[in-house]
């Protein structure tokens, strides 16, 4: 379900593309729903339906095989509505698991487990129980853990049900042939004027359905999301889970508080992550790789003992950037795309580095950019020095052999190749490639005039 408007929002985007850890609330349940091995994924749209009709059309070319449909509700007339839409394209035979789009971070085994208790033939509710229950369907039952009878929507309830401390947490799984028959059942004379999707319980105990209740205690698997608050609450919910699960590695952060994982953080052993830093995509720590304050750090793979000082940016994007073995980067150095560093590399500050190789002992130390380049091993290319990449029209390669030294202010107008054991002087601009061993020089030579005067303002009379 995804149709819903998400008013508290207030937001243009609709509230099922709203992000949690950096991916959209429904892409959490689309990759969960994914996992199970499911036949079909079926997502009802309403509000903002184009623009999730088109995130679900990019998700699905990251779940090959995975069958993903939409279908549109319009108007939303409740939950019960919602999935009538769905009903025409599940298959008869099967069991459906409704989801919500808001509802992110439902874990996988749970929903096993309510297929389950399932078993292609009953009514599983997925409950759990809440010290303030308001606003919930709360699940009604003939006596403590007695077989359910109903759910009741917080606005039909009376008082004594209000009392009731489990609720319906909006998931279910239940065999596609009944839910098919039920929806045709349902009506809209209740308390909102909608069609309720609770009201197939009742449907079931009448068809004499077990109606089996799911109960778990674990309220973060299903928070719904309503409102910018409740975004941030969870975010920070979900992070400190992450964080405890790495602490449980053996990764050290300085303050589990401040870390946010968007994707996937692999680490080493004894992997040290100061505070304030993000990881996003797929990011691998080796072991004893340090990360200073104040990092954000996507698609990567940091080789064992590398350290990445404070204030570092790097961003592999789909290139990836690879650093190598006890390289030492930062602080506030820029990796990109393409960026592949050898073990002992040293990146310092701002120096930038894109699509480009550096063999092992390779340095730039100070504000310097490094573009489509290959860089021999021990080079040492000097502050403030530039590879000259783009003529306007195309990007093109400089090639620095080994143990080249590349003197400050530089300018390598590529393609040019600067030859083994060369060195180039300070300020120069370097067109033509350069023989191995040789000094190479490209500036205006230096004059001095002797005793002279500088200009003068003349007095005024
Ligand atoms: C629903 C349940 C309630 C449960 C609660 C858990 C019903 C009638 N009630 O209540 O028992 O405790 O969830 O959060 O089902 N949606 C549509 N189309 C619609 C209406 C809703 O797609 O016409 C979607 C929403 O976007 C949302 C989900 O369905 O993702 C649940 O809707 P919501 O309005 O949050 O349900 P509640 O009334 O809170
Ligand atoms: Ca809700």
């Amino acid at each position: 379900m995804a149709a819903g408007k998400g008013t508290r929002m207030k937001s243009r985007l609709p509230k099922v593309l709203h992000r949690l850890a950096g991916r959209a609330l429904l892409h959490h349940v689309i990759d969960t729903a994914a996992g199970l091995n499911a036949r079909s994924c079926v997502v009802i749209t309403g509000h903002g339906a184009a623009e999730v009709e088109s995130k679900i059309g990019q998700l699905a070319g990251d779940y090959p095989g995975f069958a993903m449909q939409c279908v549109r509700q319009e108007p939303q007339l409740g939950t019960g509505h919602a999935v009538q839409q769905a009903a025409p394209a599940l298959a008869d035979d099967g069991v459906v698991v409704v989801l919500s789009g808001d509802v992110p971070l439902i874990g996988a085994d749970t929903l096993r487990a309510l297929i389950a208790a399932c078993d292609g033939q009953h009514l599983a509710l997925l409950t759990i129980d809440f010290a303030d229950p308001t606003g919930y369907g709360r699940i009604v039952r003939a006596g403590d853990n007695a077989p359910v009878l109903a759910i009741v929507e917080h606005k039909d309830a009376t008082d004594a049900q209000r009392q009731i401390r489990e609720v319906y947490s909006g998931i279910m799984a239940v065999p596609a042939r009944r839910l098919k028959a039920w929806l045709a059942r349902l009506d809209n004379r209740n308390a909102q004027g909608e069609y309720y999707l609770t009201d197939v319980v009742k449907f079931a105990v009448a068809d004499g359905v077990t109606v089996a209740a799911h109960r778990i205690d674990d309220a973060l698997q299903v928070a719904g999301i309503n409102s910018p608050a409740q975004l941030a609450e969870l975010e920070r919910a979900h992070q400190l889970r992450q964080a405890n699960t790495l602490m449980a590695q053996g990764v050290r952060l300085a303050d589990p508080a401040r870390l946010d994982v968007r994707g996937e953080l692999r680490c080493g052993q004894d992997v040290d992550i100061d505070v304030n830093c993000i990881f996003e995509g797929r990011v691998q720590l080796g072991d004893d790789v340090r990360v200073g304050a104040n990092c954000v750090i996507a698609n990567a793979t940091i080789a064992d003992g590398a350290v990445i000082h404070p204030f570092t940016h790097i961003d592999g994007e789909k290139l990836g950037v690879a650093v190598g073995e006890g390289a030492l980067i930062g602080p506030f150095a820029r990796l990109r795309p393409g960026a592949q560093l050898g073990a002992g590399v040293h990146i310092g500050n701002f120096v930038e580095v894109k699509n480009s190789t550096l063999a092992a002992g390779a340095k730039a130390n100070h504000l310097a950019y490094l573009g489509d380049a290959t860089v021999g091993e021990r080079v040492n290319y000097g502050a403030g020095s530039i590879t000259a990449n783009y003529d306007g029209a195309n990007k093109h390669r400089t090639v620095i052999e080994a143990d080249v030294h590349i003197g400050s202010n530089c300018v390598l107008i590529a393609p040019v190749t600067i030859g083994a054991g060369g060195t180039v002087g300070g300020g120069s601009t370097i067109t033509k490639s350069t023989p191995p061993g040789a000094l190479s020089v490209a500036r205006g030579k230096q004059v001095s005039i002797a005793n002279w005067s500088r200009p003068a303002k003349k007095e005024r009379a």
